[in-house]
């Protein structure tokens, strides 16, 4: 196969580099372009622009594949733990036995956060949704931590940054819900595992004793497997782009939380579960609602569907709605909504402007089912895909960093006035 491209603009022609990666894909190399033909590349929302080369996770969108350092996202999802996974994600290999035991312990060390975070969360008005609480407190630890500003510094720093973050995710997520519902924090059980440690700091009130139901931590542990990387997405892009400014690990996760808060992203979980409710609410008109997303007119649509890289059904997609019936049977929960979902889900992949276009259930399309049947209110769904998608963002911010790539800066086309003389105002 040819390694190199032949672009001709004005009769002149230019050669190209391509580049492969280790699954085939390759790509055209233009980083050069503008400095032989003066001429720049334009492609909004980096449709089809790949901005780094990267180890981490491999996505074939058109065969429904998903592979974290080329271990299966089913197989991962059936055997492995959050925690393994994170470790695989940010040191590129599964850990020994030793190294498990070390991560671990470590990350239990470090679960609580300063006491001082208490008085800024006292701060927020109680109606503060928490992802805007927590993108605050995760930039707050830049203060608690100022030898984090530099990641310059040593590779141990940087490691302790990552435990430290890790570790005080969950206490500071669960800490945005406690103030929501206006009740006194929980603190740290470090008897207890990750994901348990999360539902009794969520859950636990002073007025009774609280039990982790091992149901939920299961389930938790596996939703957030499968939200743990998903390369270059707009979340991940963002922290990569702000760490290539050198700014610090915690402030490259805090802007991070704030891109997956929108609706198009990480916040399509919270959007499903209320486009379903709608639904539900209206008499369970799915057609409507099928109606309104094909209605170019109409802004609205179909919450939890499509996909920018998958042109096939989203293999998250699938291990959620196996996972969304065992867990909603083992709780005893009934859900009509998550009928709905399914009544949908079936309407839109016979319907020819859905399959025409290839959109499939993406990730968010049962999640919030299983969420909600765990008792976590929907407002906090985003707050879930955060915690699951925070090693992803570390090691994302790693490599770049150990690449050594450079700031992130892209180039536009200008399209405003030419030079004009400036009028004075009294003359205006
Ligand atoms: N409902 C109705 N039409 C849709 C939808 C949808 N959910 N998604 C895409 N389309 C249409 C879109 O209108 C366009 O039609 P046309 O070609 O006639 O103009 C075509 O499909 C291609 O869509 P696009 O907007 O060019 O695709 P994109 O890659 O820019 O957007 C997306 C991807 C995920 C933002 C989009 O599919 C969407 O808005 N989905 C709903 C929100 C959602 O579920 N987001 C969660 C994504 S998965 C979790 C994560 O990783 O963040």
């Amino acid at each position: 196969m040819s390694e190199s491209a032949q672009l001709t603009i004005d009769g002149k022609s230019y050669e190209l580099p391509i580049i492969e990666g280790t699954e085939q894909e390759r790509a055209i190399d233009i980083s050069k372009l503008r400095g032989i033909s003066g001429i720049t590349t334009i492609d909004p929302g980096f449709k089809n622009t790949g901005s780094t080369k990267s180890a981490i996770t491999f996505l074939d969108g058109e065969k429904g594949i998903l592979r974290y350092r080329g271990y299966s996202i089913e197989e991962l999802a059936e055997r492995s733990t959050f925690l393994e996974v994170a470790y695989l994600l940010i040191y590129g290999e599964l850990p020994t036995e030793q190294q498990f035991e070390d991560w671990r312990s470590a990350i239990t060390m470090h679960t609580l956060v300063h006491e001082e975070i208490k008085d800024i969360l006292d701060g927020f008005p109680s109606n503060a949704h928490p992802m805007g609480v927590l993108s605050s407190l995760a930039s707050a630890l830049t203060a608690f931590y100022p030898k984090s500003l530099d990641p310059k510094r040593s590779m141990k720093e940087v490691d302790l940054s990552i435990i430290r973050i890790i570790a005080k995710m969950p206490t500071m997520a669960a800490w945005t819900y406690k103030n929501e519902i206006g009740h006194p924090v929980n603190y740290p059980d470090n008897r207890l595992n990750y994901c348990e440690n999360f539902i009794k700091m969520m859950f636990a009130t002073p007025a009774e004793e609280y039990h982790v139901d091992p149901v939920l931590a299961d389930a938790l542990d596996k939703l957030l497997i499968l939200h743990a990387d998903h390369e270059q997405n707009c979340s991940t892009s963002t922290v990569r782009i702000v760490g290539s400014s050198q700014a610090s690990l915690y402030s490259s996760v805090s802007a991070g939380i704030s891109a997956l808060w929108g609706p198009l992203h990480g916040g399509a979980n919270q959007a499903v579960i209320e486009m379903l409710e709608g639904i539900k609410a209206s008499g369970g008109d799915a057609d409507k609602y099928l109606d309104k997303a094909k209605d170019k007119n109409d802004p609205f649509r179909l919450m939890g569907f499509g996909h920018r890289v998958y042109k096939n059904y989203d293999p998250r997609a699938t291990i959620i709605k196996k996972a969304t019936d065992e867990v909603l049977g083992k709780l005893g929960v009934n859900d009509p909504v998550l009928d709905i979902a399914k009544r949908l889900e079936e309407a839109a992949l016979s319907d020819d402007y859905f399959v025409s276009r290839r959109l499939y259930p993406n990730v968010d399309f049962y999640s919030g089912i299983i969420y909600r049947a765990m008792g976590i209110p929907t407002e906090m769904f985003t707050v879930m895909f955060t915690l699951g998608r925070l090693p992803g963002w570390i090691a994302q911010w790693k490599e770049m960093r150990e690449n050594h790539e450079p700031i992130g800066r892209p180039r536009q086309v200008y399209t405003g006035h030419k030079n004009r003389p400036y009028v004075d105002l009294a003359e205006r």
